[in-house]
């Protein structure tokens, strides 16, 4: 028997103007894309934008359906639209912001454990750490790079 502890890394920066600018910027991306969201049920919009290693973004938001579990996170439909159109890039970072229509969020958007887990695959079959930045309106932003800080045991098969 023994016990093993895990730890989890990130850094958390108050306002957006602690970041780099291409991070900034990778964020506005996430911004824009979150008021494209399709989200008339929950009134909760969120915004990804995935950065690949040739500098390409690829952005996208959520989209709900009446038949609830048919819709899909904002992080997927950016991450299955960027690899289905990029298959050979890596992801190097996604930005996810959001926006709700009845109060200001506090709190960043953590991606589900689907969105873990498929941002999971894709971080090993390219090899590259994917770095997370997590929006909140507020302006709070965590930062972690690798899908380990977010997904300690990813299935895998
Ligand atoms: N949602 C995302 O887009 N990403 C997540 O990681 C969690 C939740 C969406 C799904 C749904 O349209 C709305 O947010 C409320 O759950």
């Amino acid at each position: 028997m023994k016990k093993e502890t895990i730890t989890l890394t990130y850094t958390e920066y108050t306002t957006v103007s602690e970041l780099a600018d291409n991070e900034r910027f990778l964020i506005e991306q996430a911004q824009q894309s979150a008021k494209d969201a399709y989200a008339p049920y929950s009134k909760f919009h969120v915004g990804a934008a995935v950065l690949l290693d040739n500098g390409e973004i690829i952005t996208g938001n959520n989209q709900e359906n009446a038949a609830y579990p048919s819709g899909l996170c904002a992080e997927r439909v950016a991450a299955f639209y960027a690899m289905a159109t990029h298959p050979q890039r890596a992801i190097t970072a996604i930005a996810i912001t959001a926006f709700s229509d009845e109060s200001v969020l506090k709190i960043p958007p953590f991606p589900c454990g689907a969105c873990r887990q498929v941002l999971a695959e894709y971080e090993y079959r390219h090899k590259k750490p994917i770095r997370f930045i997590l929006h909140a309106q507020s302006g709070k932003t965590i930062i972690m790079d690798g899908i380990d800080n977010l997904l300690p045991f990813p299935f895998v098969g």
